[in-house]
C-alpha cells in the first residue's frame, strides 16, 4: 500500500519467514517504500527485525494472527497509528497460509479443513474487509492474494493436497468476487512457484530470492485491466 501523494509506496505483508520475509527484504531496498510487515509473534520475529539494519525503506512491524479475526480487527488502529496522518495502503499482500500436509478428498480430516479455511480463506477475506478503507484512500488499490498453482482446476494436477488446494481455490473465488464487486480495485491471485521455504520444502525448484524478485516485477507492472487474473510469479498466467 502506498500513497503516491507522498511519493512512497505503502504495503502490508505477512512476513515472519519464507516468501513474506523475502518480499519485505527486497521491497525495503527501495527508499520510497513503507512496509507494514505483520506476523503472529513480533517479539520472536528476529529475522524480520534484523532487516531494519540494512533497510533503505521504512519497516513497521505489527501483530496479526490471520486465524483470529479479533487480532485482524485490533490491528487496524495500530497500523493506522504506525502510518500516521492520511494513512493509506497501495498494496495488500495476503501471503500467510498453512498447509498441514498431503491429504486427499476421501481421507482428510474435517478439523484440518476447518483450520485451513480459517487461515487461508477467512483470514485474507477479513484482512481485505478490515483494510478496505485504507486501500480506498490509495492510488493503487491493489490486493495480491497469494495462491498456489495447485489450486488450478484447469491444470488438472490430481488428488494431492486436498485441504490446502480446496482452500486456495476458495481464495481464488474470493479474489474474483472482490474484483467484480470493486471494479476500481486491482485484485489478483498469484502463484509464487515452488519455492524453498518451510512450506515448499528442500526439494522445491526456486530460491525465495528468485520467486520474490519476479513477484515484485509482476506486481509493479500490473495494469488495471489485469484485475481478476491468475498470475504466475514470473508474470505468466495460469488456467483457473
Ligand atoms: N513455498 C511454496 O512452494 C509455495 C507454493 C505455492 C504457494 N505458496 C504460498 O505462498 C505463501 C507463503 O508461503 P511460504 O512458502 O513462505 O510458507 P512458510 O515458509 O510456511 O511461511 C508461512 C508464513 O505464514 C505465516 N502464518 C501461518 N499461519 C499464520 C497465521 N495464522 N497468522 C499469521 N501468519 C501466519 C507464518 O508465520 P509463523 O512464522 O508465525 O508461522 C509464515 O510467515 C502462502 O500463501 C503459500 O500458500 C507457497
Amino acid at each position: 500500500m502506498l500513497p503516491y501523494i507522498y511519493l512512497c509506496r505503502k504495503e502490508t505483508i505477512f512476513a515472519s519467514r519464507g516468501i513474506g520475509l523475502e518480499l519485505t527484504k527486497q521491497l525495503l531496498t527501495n527508499l520510497s517504500n513503507v512496509i507494514v510487515a505483520t506476523c503472529r509473534n513480533p517479539p520472536g520475529a528476529n529475522d524480520l527485525h534484523a532487516l531494519k539494519d540494512t533497510a533503505k525503506g521504512t519497516l513497521h512491524i505489527a501483530r496479526i494472527d490471520v486465524s483470529d479475526e479479533d487480532s485482524i480487527r485490533d490491528s487496524v488502529k495500530v497500523v493506522e497509528e504506525l502510518l500516521g496522518e492520511n494513512a493509506s495502503i497501495d498494496y495488500l499482500y495476503n501471503n500467510a497460509a498453512i498447509n498441514e500436509g498431503n491429504d486427499t478428498a476421501f481421507t482428510f480430516s474435517s478439523a484440518v479443513l476447518m483450520r485451513t479455511i480459517q487461515a487461508n480463506v477467512i483470514g485474507p477475506a477479513v484482512m481485505s474487509q478490515c483494510y478496505l478503507h485504507l486501500l480506498e484512500k490509495s492510488q493503487k488499490k491493489t490486493i495480491i492474494n497469494i495462491t498456489s498453482g495447485l489450486a488450478s482446476i484447469g491444470l488438472d494436477l490430481g488428488p494431492k493436497c486436498a485441504t490446502y488446494t480446496i482452500s486456495k481455490t476458495a481464495l481464488n473465488m474470493l479474489a474474483y468476487k472482490q474484483k467484480t464487486e470493486r471494479p476500481d480495485f486491482t485484485v489478483i491471485v498469484l502463484d509464487p512457484g515452488w519455492v524453498k521455504t518451510v512450506m515448499g520444502g528442500e526439494g522445491a525448484i526456486l530460491e525465495p530470492e528468485e520467486s520474490v524478485s519476479n513477484i515484485i516485477r509482476t506486481v509493479t507492472g500490473l495494469k488495471h485491466e489485469d484485475s481478476g487474473k491468475f498470475f504466475q510469479y514470473d508474470g505468466g498466467t495460469i488456467a483457473w
